[in-house]
């Protein structure tokens, strides 16, 4: 298991002020930026584009960028996000039309590789392309909108995919994304994630500080 992370969504961030609102997220002790990408075709919403994501390192964001693109098609907009300055790209493999091309054009461009695995998604994706992955990521809500409840069968998948990366003995990071809580936190730590994303529990938070310091501390760190 890799050490925590905590990555706040920025989708519940104040998206008028964005760059200042992301950094005052991270300057409260946050790990990574989680970067939402929606599409209103692979999902029923429309965030935000590569053009937005450079904004923000102009700004002096200097965290890592954790993309996560709920988007069809996928190959298309990689190179895209790259050069605007994502860290790690995740993708969902029922998006792309050749899973492990779109693995290798996000490595190419010299990013992180991602799956993701939607609640109703079956882990067998997995099956042949886990060894190129750098990290897989569990929705534990459908994507599209932030502020929804965690879906518990989440944690049934995070005990099977922390058992395939520590039998695989890579450090591939294991991820969770929808309805992380300062209360629920230690229960989905403890079924195997490192990688916590959250957004309403932090941005709708009035001290942000309070909520990752709540969260670190429910992780056991
Ligand atoms: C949902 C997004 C999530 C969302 C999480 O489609 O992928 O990242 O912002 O928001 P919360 O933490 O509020 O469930
Ligand atoms: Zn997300």
């Amino acid at each position: 298991k890799q050490p925590n992370v905590i990555a706040p969504s920025i989708l519940s961030a104040d998206f008028a002020r964005l760059g200042e609102d992301t950094a005052k997220a991270l300057a409260a002790g946050a790990d990574w930026v989680h970067f939402d990408v929606m599409d209103n075709h692979y999902v029923p919403n429309l965030t935000m584009g590569p053009m937005v994501l450079k904004a923000l390192r102009d700004y002096g964001i200097t965290a890592p960028i954790d993309v996560h693109l709920m988007v069809r098609p996928v190959d298309r907009i990689v190179p895209d996000f790259a050069k605007a300055g994502a860290s790690v790209i995740s993708f969902h493999p029922e998006a792309s039309e050749h899973v492990d091309r779109t693995i290798g054009l996000i490595k190419d461009s010299g990013c992180q590789a991602g799956l993701v695995f939607n609640p109703a998604t079956p882990l067998n994706w997995l099956d042949h392309v886990l060894d190129k992955l750098d990290l897989v990521l569990i929705m534990s809500v459908n994507p599209g909108f932030g502020g929804q409840k965690f879906i518990p069968h989440a944690l049934e998948k995070l005990r099977e995919v922390r058992r395939r990366i520590d039998e695989s003995g890579r450090a591939i990071r294991l991820e969770v994304d929808g309805g992380v809580t300062a209360d629920n936190i230690g229960q989905i730590g403890a079924a195997g994630a490192d990688t916590f994303v959250a957004g309403s529990a932090v941005f709708n938070a009035p001290d942000y500080r309070a909520v990752i310091e709540a969260m670190h501390k429910q992780l056991g760190a």
